[in-house]
């Protein structure tokens, strides 16, 4: 039955846009109503990115009209967008580190008097302020100091304070733990009631029918399709993504694997104020999972067994010899690989090509007295390329340049080409479409069956329950249970999660 439609508070009309030859938006429509929560999907490169900005005015479009409340309006920056009542987050956070909390949301609109800044004014204010987003911190202290997650929010209150009437998310909730994505639903629905339009990127399929009201899908540069959350079953939305159907491979559990040889034994391993001590062991062919609320020490694990931060307390052994472990340096001669959670400070780098980025880690491995040759860059790069499908397939493409999805595919390339012993990974399939997310468990469980170690860190319990062999739930700092058999399950790692919650209580 058509609902009276009320005229649309945001319409764009044509958009096009291409790279150098590269069509990234075709002709796209897209109508935003007032009071309502968009989903904007698609697959990593569909677009969305792309046409966030070109509506914003921070990519110039080819072509194709704008209208907010049926006024057409042609922005030229994110500021003008602003201005005009359009705020956005953008998927990577651009926020300054080493200033306040305060500061950062009110960077360039402070209070003032007579000229000068009153902080005061500003810390109740930004106080005020991150209260209504459920957060209770001090705002005086440098933004880095907080979580990515706490980072976040502190973009989306900073956006949404500047009177908005359009609010534009981009990837939002990649970052955030489950309680922190209900604190930014509420926000989002508490903006919704107020008559604000915001559209909404995710890859969170669960998110869309938790809060959104309609949804458009863009698939390769063209719009896919627009319609309500509720007449939209999640296979036929999943079909209008891909353009075709999804596997169910990556549903079922592959049968337990008992473990190999022995590679690393971890005892008593920690260190004082960042990760209490703790046992593990890996084996080859084995998956062991981290698991935890963000902030438990999840990466901070990670980062010690990688040598990123050196262990103060215990030993660690591996292929039978006692190793020190005091850099990565040591940590990749021994064959460990690690693909971190942040991309975009200790990931990759822009401005250079997707496969100088890929042969990155292989070359510190080698030293540089062994440079590879270009030849041996090509065939790496373009190996790599096929097995993850990154797109566009151009090796030689600045990797800034590439989608967000298909830069972190590109960066679990840098430590698949130097074949690690182990491979620690810290949310891989963050910002990843449902098609890729697949293909990357697949990879996981074929690198595992080759005999490669694995390290996980994930957020996604359904998903990790159908890889890992082990889980070992962490809390403040300290690993609190190792799940393996029949406990393993999602409910059995909430439980232990839980456990914690009402301990600490
Ligand atoms: N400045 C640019 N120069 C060249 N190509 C670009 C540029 N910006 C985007 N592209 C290309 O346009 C396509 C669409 O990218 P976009 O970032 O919009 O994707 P997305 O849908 O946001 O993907 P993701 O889910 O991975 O974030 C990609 O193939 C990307 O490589
Ligand atoms: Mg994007």
């Amino acid at each position: 039955m058509d609902q009276p439609q009320a005229s649309p508070l945001l319409t764009a009309t044509g958009f096009c846009k291409s790279f150098a030859g590269f069509v990234a938006l075709d002709h796209v429509d897209f109508t935003l109503h007032a009071g309502e929560i968009h989903a904007l999907l698609g697959e990593n490169g569909a677009g969305k990115s792309t046409l966030i900005k070109t509506m914003t005015g921070v990519v110039q479009r080819d072509a194709g009209s704008l209208t907010l409340n049926g006024e057409e309006i042609a922005p030229r920056s994110a500021k003008e967008a602003a201005k005009a009542g359009i705020a956005t987050v953008y998927q990577e956070v651009n926020l300054a580190p080493n200033l306040s909390v305060a500061q950062n949301l009110f960077l360039g609109r402070q209070p003032t008097r007579l000229g000068f800044v009153r902080e005061g004014e500003m810390r109740r204010r930004a106080r005020a302020l991150m209260a209504e987003f459920g957060l209770d911190i001090d705002v005086s202290l440098p933004l880095e100091r907080y979580s990515v997650a706490v980072q976040h929010i502190v973009a989306i209150a900073r956006a949404v304070d500047l009177s908005a009437r359009v609010l534009i998310l981009d990837e939002p909730t990649a970052s955030l733990d489950a309680h922190e994505v209900e604190v930014l639903f509420a926000v989002m629905r508490q903006l919704r009631a107020r008559g604000i339009g915001i559209v909404f990127v995710t890859h969170f399929l669960d998110q869309v029918y938790a809060i959104c009201d309609r949804i458009t899908v863009l698939r390769n540069g063209r719009l896919a399709g627009t319609a309500a959350v509720a007449e939209m079953p999640r296979m036929d939305l999943v079909t209008m993504m891909l353009g075709h159907e999804l596997s169910e491979a990556t549903h079922v559990r592959p049968p337990h694997r008992d473990g190999g040889e022995t590679l690393a034994i971890f005892s008593g391993f920690g260190k004082a104020g960042y990760v209490e001590p703790f046992d593990l062991t890996l084996q080859k062919g084995r998956v062991v999972g981290l698991a935890g609320l963000l902030g438990s020490g999840r990466t901070e694990t990670a980062r010690l067994v990688f040598g990123a931060e050196r262990a103060d307390h215990g030993s660690a052994t591996v292929a039978g010899r006692q190793v020190g472990l005091a850099s990565p340096g040591e940590a990749l001669r021994l064959g460990f690989g690690y693909c971190p959670e942040e991309r975009k400070t200790e990931g990759i780098v822009a401005e250079l090509s997707v496969r100088e980025n890929i042969v990155l880690a292989l070359q510190a491995r080698r030293g540089v007295l062994k440079p590879l040759s270009r030849r041996e860059q090509d065939a790496i790069a373009r190996r790599f390329i096929e097995l993850l499908d990154i797109r566009p397939p151009d090796p030689e493409r600045p990797i800034g340049l590439l989608s967000g999805g298909n830069q972190q595919k590109a960066l679990l390339a840098r430590w698949l080409a130097t074949e690690p012993r182990l491979l620690i990974l810290d949310e891989p399939t963050r910002g990843i479409d449902v098609g890729a997310h697949a293909e990357i468990i697949q990879l996981i469980r074929k690198l595992c069956a080759e005999g490669m170690a694995l390290l996980i860190v994930s957020s996604e319990l359904e998903e990790i329950v159908t890889y890992a062999d082990e889980v070992i739930v962490l809390r403040d700092r300290a690993h609190v249970a190792r799940l393996t058999g029949d406990a393993l399950s999602v409910s059995g790692i909430l439980g232990a999660i839980a456990a914690d919650a009402s301990q600490a209580a």
